[in-house]
């Protein structure tokens, strides 16, 4: 008991990677200046809300300095704690355009990082739940060249780690490297990731679904009758689900990770790819829920084998408790038999 109150993040990675005796210990440095990233990011989170009264004014604060907005400010300081700790060798960013290059005075080391710095941003201003996604792969490109769009552009399956950080209630970073998914609650009173949740495994079918219904209009006939039959009453296969849509993909999956259920923002007829990012959102959050028991799909095809073709290539999305995220699939594949 008093174990796994003390268990700390760095701790818990460098156990992980005790069991792999091939294991260099690189990742368990990424991971940890990751963390680094994300307490400083969380501190920023909240106090979001003092700007006003602390006197910042327009895009400068009482230092006469240029206030950042919160999502530049969290890719900023992923890249600062992420660029000279010789562990990579290429980054992607949901706010970059391009590939992010390692500046040539670090040394390059053999992993890539691909990360969306704030998820939710449009929840900043209302206090509400968001986060920090990111996904780890091994480069494919020789040792100590700089890395390239190949070593970026790998099929999920392929990322060796994932994790996601929720600025909520408490901050909580949850990740997974090949050993199952783990939760480590940030401690505020010494700033210390804590493990809170050991091993979680997704409920197999839940009672929430999350998606945007302001779009129902624009949906495939068969996602409208998925979601349909989910808000009919029967007893025996537990429903009417719940409905709960935060609006932050980290915040809503992680809770339906802990709870059970289906989160989806799906293809529409505005959109034919939906809305979100197959790097650094779909493909990481579906590493962490496959590993966690779940299932996740972009309706046809698993989302982890989608092959790549572009940085900020959208997909649309079904993810969750594995028994929802099949019937959802079966209720588009009969739609479009015609059945
Ligand atoms: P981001 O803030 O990184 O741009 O991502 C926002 C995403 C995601 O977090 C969320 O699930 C989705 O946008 C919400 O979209 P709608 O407002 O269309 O529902
Ligand atoms: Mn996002
Ligand atoms: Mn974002």
């Amino acid at each position: 008991m008093l174990k796994l109150r003390f268990m700390t993040l760095a701790r818990h990675i460098i156990e992980g990677e005790k069991m792999h005796p091939e294991a260099t210990g690189e990742l368990s440095k990424l991971l940890s200046d990751l963390s680094l990233a994300a307490k400083v990011i969380s501190l920023e989170v909240n106090k979001a809300g003092l700007a006003d009264i602390l006197g910042f004014t327009g895009s400068h604060n009482i230092h006469g300095e240029e206030v950042k907005k919160l999502d530049v400010f969290a890719h900023d300081m992923m890249f600062t704690a992420m660029d000279h700790g010789g562990h990579l060798c290429v980054m992607a960013s949901e706010e970059e355009e391009n590939l992010i290059h390692i500046p040539s005075h670090f040394k390059l080391g053999k992993y890539v990082l691909l990360f969306d710095p704030l998820d939710g941003s449009s929840n900043i201003d209302a206090n509400i739940s968001i986060g920090t996604i990111f996904s780890i792969y091994k480069r494919i490109t020789p040792d100590g060249t700089p890395g390239t769009m190949e070593d970026c552009l790998q099929l999920g399956i392929n990322q060796v780690a994932a994790g996601y950080i929720v600025y909520g209630s408490s901050t909580i970073l949850v990740y997974t490297a090949g050993h199952g998914v783990h939760g480590f609650t940030l401690d505020p009173a010494f700033g210390e990731f804590l493990l809170s949740h050991e091993n979680i495994k997704i409920p197999k079918k839940g009672r929430i679904y999350s998606i945007n219904e302001g779009n129902y209009k624009y949906w495939h006939p068969g996602l409208k009758k998925y979601i349909k039959y989910l808000q009919e009453e029967d007893e025996d296969s537990g429903r009417p689900y719940s409905s709960r849509y935060i609006g932050s993909m980290v915040a809503d999956i992680h809770r339906n990770l802990l709870y059970g259920g289906i989160f989806m923002y799906p293809a529409d007829s505005r959109n034919p790819n939906g809305k979100l990012r197959l790097m650094y959102e779909c493909n990481p959050m579906s590493f962490i829920v496959e590993a966690a028991g779940g299932r996740a799909s972009d309706g046809k095809q698993r989302i982890l084998e989608i092959k790549p073709e572009k940085l900020h290539q959208r997909v649309p999305i079904f993810i969750g408790s594995a028994e929802d995220v099949k019937l959802v699939e079966n209720f588009i594949h009969s739609e479009k038999l015609g059945s």
